[in-house]
């Protein structure tokens, strides 16, 4: 039964970055209401075995697997390609892929910083540009684009990922506007910390920095799908899950710009330098 007013029955739903955490759990959880899932991330081998268990579980649901690196516009083309020859119409958009680097900026290696602009901003963006046309034509539709709550601060040694997620915020924000008469929804996912490959990914080799947060702000990964799945079906614009990040979240929104500038100066004392272990 599909419970989702925006999406035809059926539906078809593409998620990016499904071979582990956030995204392979959105995948389990769209395939109870979803006629096609097209799965996208570089390893093919991890996305195979969700592909096992979803269509197990799930006998009627098709299944297809793209190796793509959204670090490279051609490969992009090429999924849009292979959506076009196969005539896939995309009605669910849910743009997860994402990564981020703890470290100081100065002391950081371009390629992953152009990475991490290439997947967090580019990728969504270009692949938003290109699906919503079709949504838009059949009138139904919906684009989930996941954030962090890292994109309400600045975020000193995590400047260029929080940067990419406010820019992920600040973008479903007005398309949500500019759609809210078309049939097609928009919503933001900002999760706290979620216990995925995500701090692993973000940890320099070598580095004493560690992905470290509250460990109360946990949420986890079941509850965050669950919570941003309900927050699409509600046509919510953003969706913070877990009771404790929320009310962290609103109360970041009253606090002026010069406090927060003053906290982040002072915490920033205690991070101490760039430090790689064994020197
Ligand atoms: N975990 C957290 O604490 C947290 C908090 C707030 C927001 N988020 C956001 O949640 C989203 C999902 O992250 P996660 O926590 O589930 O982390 P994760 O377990 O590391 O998953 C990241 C996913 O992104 C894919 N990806 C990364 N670079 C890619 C590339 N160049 N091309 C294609 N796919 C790529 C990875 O697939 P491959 O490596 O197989 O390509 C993987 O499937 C991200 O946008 C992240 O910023 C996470």
């Amino acid at each position: 039964m599909n419970t989702f007013p925006q999406l035809p029955d059926g539906f078809t739903a593409l998620i990016t970055g499904a071979s582990s955490g956030l995204g392979a759990e959105m995948a389990r959880q769209v395939a109870t209401e979803a006629r096609v899932l097209i799965l996208v991330a570089r390893r093919l081998d991890r996305l195979g075995v969700l592909k096992e268990e979803l269509t197990l579980q799930h006998p009627d649901l098709h299944v297809y697997l793209c190796q793509v690196d959204l670090n490279d516009p051609k490969s992009i083309e090429q999924l849009l390609d292979y959506l076009k020859d196969k005539s896939i119409a995309v009605d669910f958009l849910i743009n997860n892929a994402g990564l981020g680097d703890l470290g100081t900026f100065q002391s950081s290696d371009w390629p992953r910083v152009r990475s991490m602009l290439l997947v967090n901003i580019e990728a969504l963006t270009a692949l938003t540009h290109a699906l919503l046309p079709g949504m838009l034509r059949r009138g139904k539709g919906a684009i989930l684009n996941v954030a962090s709550t890292a994109g309400f601060l600045p975020l000193p040694t995590f400047a260029v990922y929080g940067a990419t997620k406010a820019y992920v915020c600040s973008f479903s924000e007005a398309l949500a506007v500019e759609l809210r008469q078309s049939g097609v929804t928009v919503t933001s996912l900002c999760p706290g910390p979620v216990s995925t490959e995500f701090g692993e990914v973000a940890t320099r080799p070598n580095s004493r920095r560690k992905f470290a947060p509250v460990k109360a702000l946990y949420v986890p990964a079941v509850q965050v799908v669950r919570e941003a799945l309900d927050g699409v079906r509600r046509r919510k614009v953003r969706v913070i899950p877990g009771g404790l990040v929320r009310a962290g979240a609103l109360f970041l929104e009253f606090i002026p710009t010069p406090v927060k500038r003053f906290f982040l100066r002072w915490a920033d004392r205690f991070s101490g330098p760039e430090k790689p272990v064994g020197k």
